[in-house]
Parts: C-alpha cells; structure tokens; sequence
C-alpha cells in the first residue's frame, strides 16, 4: 500500500440499501443515484460500476465534470443528469454527450436552444421550478414567459423533466415550508399541462422526501445519503423505526476507512504529548503512530477527542491533530504492534465507529463529512 490510508466499499452493503430503497418507493417509480460530491466521498469510480452492475441506470450529478467521470467509468450506458454547475463553453459537449441537464435560468435555456439550432441535437432539459428553496429554479412570475419560449423552440429540445428540491424534508420543524413546496410544485405542474406539456419525469423527492412524503416521489427519486447507508437525520431513522416492526436500522454503511500502526512510542510521566502543551502524560504512557492526519481528511477538531480502533478496542486520540500524524494512546491495550490494522471509520470485531458518531464530536454532518474525504485516497469494492 503506497497511500498511508485506504477506503474499502462494500457491495454487500450497497445490495442490502438498494434493497430497502425499492421496498420504499412506488410501483414504476424511477431511481436516480445522486452519486455528487465524488459520490459522497465513495468515489465516482469504484461506486457507479458497483451500482450498475446492482442494476442502477440514471445517475445524478452537480457538474459537468461529475458527469464526464461518471460516463468515463460507467460500462452500461446510463442516463447521466447534471443538476447544478455548466460552464456556458461545455454546454455543446453536454449536449453531444446526451446529458441530460436542469435549466433554472432563462440565459441557460437560451444558450441550449442555441446549441440545439447549431448541432442539430435536441437538448435533454429539465425544468427547474421554485418552490420555496429559493436557491435554483423559475419563479412563478417568470413561468409564462417560460411557457411562450418552450412553445416556440419545440424542436429544440426533449422535455425530460419538470423537477423542484425540497429546503429540508429530513427536518419536522420544516414540515409548513415542505407542505408549501408540495402545493406549489402541483399548481406548476397543473400550469404545464395545461400548456400541452408532457414530460417525461416530474420528480422532487430526495432521501428523506421519499421516506417521509411518498406522495413527493412522482416519476423519479434522486437518492443520495441513504443508498450509502446514512439516514439524512437522527429523526428521519426515528419516524422509520416507529412506524415498523423491526427497531433493527436497515441501512448497511459502505464505508470502511482503514490505516496501519506507523510507529510505537513510550512516553514518561509528566511529558507533554505532541505540539506544543494540549497532552500532558499524567502516568508512563504508550502510544501508536497513525499515519493520517487533517491533510488526509481526519480533522484537526478531533484532537484529543477523537476515538479510533486498534485491535478490537476502542482508542483515543491524544494531542494534537498533525497534518499527516494522529497519536492514539494504547497504554492499556494488549499487543498493539507497528503494522496493525487501525479503523478510521467502520467495525472490526464488534466494535464501530461509525460515520455519524465521528461526526458528531468533530460538530460535523454525515454529509460534509464523507464528501471532505479527500479524492486520492485509494478505494476499492470488497464483498
Ligand atoms: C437537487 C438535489 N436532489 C437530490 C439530492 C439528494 O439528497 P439526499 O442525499 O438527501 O438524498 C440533493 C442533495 O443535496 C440535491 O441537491
């Protein structure tokens, strides 16, 4: 292993989520895999394969480039949906591509009516509308006009979607401003329909929109955190378990993170530990060299806080964070040596850390937590 960590994937995992998610979504209902922020910091390139060969065939992006990895790796033609960012130059070679892309602004829809009348290929588009997440998406005052210059460039494009996103549906404080997005997304559909469109999907639904709302989940789901085995809050998994029988969490995390023992040290009583004075050794203490460090994504908000494994027990960080070092304190371990296995995040025996635990002390979301491990960590599938 030349990288000081690894990131391992576990397909068993993945069929397990996937397996969930269908037994949650409606007869007909599409499954779109938001496979964003390098797949949540899975990695585009191990996990698109490992979805397709589960069977999964529309993957949604948030730029171009997300979009052009997922075509580079993918081997079984899926439909690729970019949601967010195109630079106005590669608009044309998103639309040779066949990429399918969200049109929330009149200049983007101009541009690609232009793309279409040059290449002769219709634009794949998806209409984005507000309902109330006032990030990205056509307001209501400007849908008319949108109508008219739909109507006129018919031959420009093929109307994929009409789509919306939800500003929180994994949060019940957000119930009014969800309910609000809902019946807004009604009134535009009701608007387009009776304008003689037909598209292909009407989708709204994320995660915790499709548990919580089924009614939100229409033609299409774009599923990002659960499918890696989060659930996108503590109270999403909570109405779940309630309303089951089985209290069991049906989510399986792909993610294992795993490192090797660099070092060991002996340190004597009254030392400090590590730069400058956080860790005082208040006895005679051993300690274990973990080659990874804030650099390497563990943050430096973990320091003498933060807990790892080490040969089926539990470990704590001592000192500070370094740039590519922790320093765990094994005093009290039994047959620690330089080269043992160390997790970052996952199980070894019956011990885990999981993902969220770790968030929790680093005051971090599942979400931004998986997307800031850094890309060149290697990873790969394992059963
Ligand atoms: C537009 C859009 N759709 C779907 C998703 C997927 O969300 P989740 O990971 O909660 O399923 C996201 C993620 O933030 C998004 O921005």
């Amino acid at each position: 292993m030349l990288h000081p960590s690894k990131i391992e994937i576990s397909k068993s995992a993945f069929k397990a989520n996937i397996k969930f998610i269908k037994s949650k979504l409606k007869k007909g209902v599409r499954f779109s895999s938001v496979v964003k922020g390098n797949a949540y910091g899975h990695g585009i390139e191990v996990f698109v394969p490992l979805a397709e060969e589960e069977g999964v065939d529309h993957f949604s992006v948030f730029s171009a480039d997300e979009a052009m990895r997922v075509m580079r790796v993918s081997k079984q033609k899926p439909d690729i949906m970019i949601m967010g960012m195109i630079d106005d130059d590669s608009l044309e070679w998103c639309v040779r591509s066949g990429f399918e892309c969200f049109v929330f602004d009149f200049e983007r829809l101009q541009k690609l009516i232009q793309v279409a009348k040059n290449t002769g290929i219709k634009a794949k588009i998806h209409i984005e509308l507000e309902t109330g997440m006032n990030r990205t998406g056509f307001d209501e005052q400007e849908l008319d006009a949108l109508i008219k210059l739909l109507q006129k460039n018919k031959e420009r494009y093929v109307l994929k979607g009409i789509c919306t996103h939800f500003a929180g549906a994994e949060s019940l404080a957000n119930y009014v401003r969800i309910t609000g997005q809902k019946s807004k997304f009604r009134k535009f559909n009701k608007k387009f329909q009776k304008a003689g469109f037909e598209p292909e999907y009407r989708h709204t639904a994320c995660s915790a929109a499709a548990v919580r709302y089924p009614d939100t989940q229409m033609d299409l789901v774009r599923i990002g955190i659960l499918q890696y085995g989060f659930w996108p809050s503590t109270e999403t998994l909570v109405q779940h378990t309630a309303n089951v029988e089985s209290q069991s969490d049906p989510l399986k995390r792909l993610i294992s993170w795993k490192s090797n023992v660099m070092s060991i040290k002996n340190v004597n009583k009254g030392e400090y530990i590590g730069y400058g004075m956080t860790f005082l050794a208040q006895q005679n203490m051993k300690l274990a060299v973990v080659p990874v460090g804030y650099h390497h994504g563990f943050s430096r908000s973990l320091s003498n806080l933060g807990r790892l494994i080490i040969g089926g027990q539990r470990v704590s960080v001592v000192g500070l964070v370094n740039m590519n070092a922790l320093l765990v304190d094994i005093t009290n371990c039994n047959h620690i040596e330089r080269g043992d296995e160390v997790i970052l995040i996952g199980r070894q025996g019956d011990v885990e850390i999981s993902v969220a635990a770790f968030g929790e002390l680093s005051n971090r979301l599942n979400y931004e937590l998986l997307t800031r491990i850094p890309l060149d960590i290697p990873r790969k599938v394992v059963l």
